[in-house]
Order: C-alpha cells, then structure tokens, then sequence
C-alpha cells in the first residue's frame, strides 16, 4: 500500500499494528476512530477476526456498514482506539467534543489499554487550554447543574444542533460545553463537577491514556502514558 500524506490514515495504519488476529477492539467516536474503522475494515475485508465494542450509535452504523462484526460488553476486550480533543504532558484528556464521552469512558474502562489518535494541534501544556469542557447532564437536572457549574467559575452553554434544538446524546441526555480558562487542578475541578446532582460524566479522562499516537503531518510519534509505562 502507497504512503499515505494523510494525518489521520497515517495514524490509523500506526493503531492497526496493535491489532491482532482475534482482538477485541473498543471502537471510538470522532474523526480520528473513524479513519481507524475505516483501516480496520479493510483489514477485516482481507480476511483478519476481529470484533469491535461502539463508543457511540454513529461508530454502531459505520462499522456495520463496512462489515466489522460488533459485540457489546460481555466480551473481554483487548483495547480501545479513540480519539481525543485536548492531550496534557501526563496524558491526560479532555473529550467529548463529538458528543459519546460517556460511552467512551464506559468502554475505555472495559480496556486493559487505551490508545488515543490525535495531531499534534490537541497536545495542550495545561488542559482547558482550547477553553470548552463538555459535561453530559441529565436534562430534568439542567438548570440546577447549569447554576452549580456557574458557581465552580465554568460558563456552561447548552450544546445544540439544526438551530435552537439541543443536541440529545446516545443516552438521552444533553450536553453543556463549559468555557472554562486552563484548569489549575483537574482532578479537583473533575470531583466537583460529578459531585453536582444530575451530572452524569465530565469530559476530564485523567489517567485513563496508555499510548497516545500523534500525528505531525504524516508523521507519527507514540507517547507513554503512566499505565502503558507499567
Ligand atoms: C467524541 O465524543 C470525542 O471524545 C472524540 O473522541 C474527540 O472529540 C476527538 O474527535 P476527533 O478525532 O474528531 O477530533
């Protein structure tokens, strides 16, 4: 196969290297899950037995549209290939920029290891740094978590789609995007958020990342997060 000048298909090829002969692979939600869905299903095309565990209904319909078989999380799975929106110098995560954050921390924990696809314009010095932390709630909780998270100094904005209607999540749940300015101490801020009644996850995966693979053009540098240094 030609070379390809393409971050995300660069990154992709570099994840299909950890896939094997029977792995059972967390599939992600995003532009970069995707353009590794698409690698994995030439793959599956070309004979290799895979299953794959959806983050989300949209990955759910690509991936039975391109033929990889799926399975729920009964099976054991071997890891999870996702994408993410921000990447500090520890590996740790801001996601949910697509909308599957909860589903995607449900099958991240399922995995023994989690590798994250980004380019290089996600790694951040300090996360909070591209200024929005998404927050999946509870609808009938929205206006009280709206005023709790005004009182940890974020701006929530209710996430909408096709106008004025707000964007319904996998779950039936709404999302508020938090401006927010850098984040002093993550799992501090991560604490008080969940600790809101009708908050049902954060956008903070703090920990959560073993390998993060980065793309710099087409070219692709792997970085160890504490858990995959062992
Ligand atoms: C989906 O909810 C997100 O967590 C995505 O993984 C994240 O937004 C990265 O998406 P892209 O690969 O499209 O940038």
């Amino acid at each position: 196969m030609a070379a390809t000048h393409d971050p995300l298909e660069a990154l992709a090829e570099r994840a299909l290297g950890l896939v094997r002969d029977g792995t059972v692979v967390g599939l992600g939600t995003g532009r970069a899950a995707t353009a590794f869905l698409h690698a994995l299903a030439a793959r599956v095309r070309d004979g290799l037995r895979v299953k794959g565990v959806p983050t989300s209904e949209e990955t759910a319909r690509l991936a039975r549209e391109l033929g990889v078989p799926l399975v729920g999380l009964e099976a054991d799975l071997d890891l999870t290939v996702d994408g993410a929106d921000e990447v500090d110098p520890e590996l740790n995560l801001i996601k949910g920029y697509g909308g599957a954050l909860v589903r995607e921390r449900i099958v991240a924990a399922a995995s023994p290891r989690q590798v994250i696809l980004v380019t290089a314009d996600k790694l951040v010095k300090v996360l909070g740094s591209h200024g929005r932390l998404p927050v999946e709630v509870l609808p009938f909780a929205l206006p009280l978590c709206r005023r709790r998270l005004e009182a940890l100094g974020l701006k929530p904005v209710l996430r909408t789609e096709e106008g004025d209607r707000p964007f319904v999540t996998d779950n039936w749940n709404v999302l508020v995007d938090c401006a927010t300015d850098p984040i002093e101490d993550p799992p501090a801020l991560e604490r008080a958020i969940l600790a809101i009644p009708g908050v049902i996850d954060t956008g903070l995966f703090l920990g959560t990342a073993d390998t993060v693979l980065v793309a710099d053009g087409a070219t692709v540098r792997e970085l160890e997060g504490r858990r995959g240094r062992g």
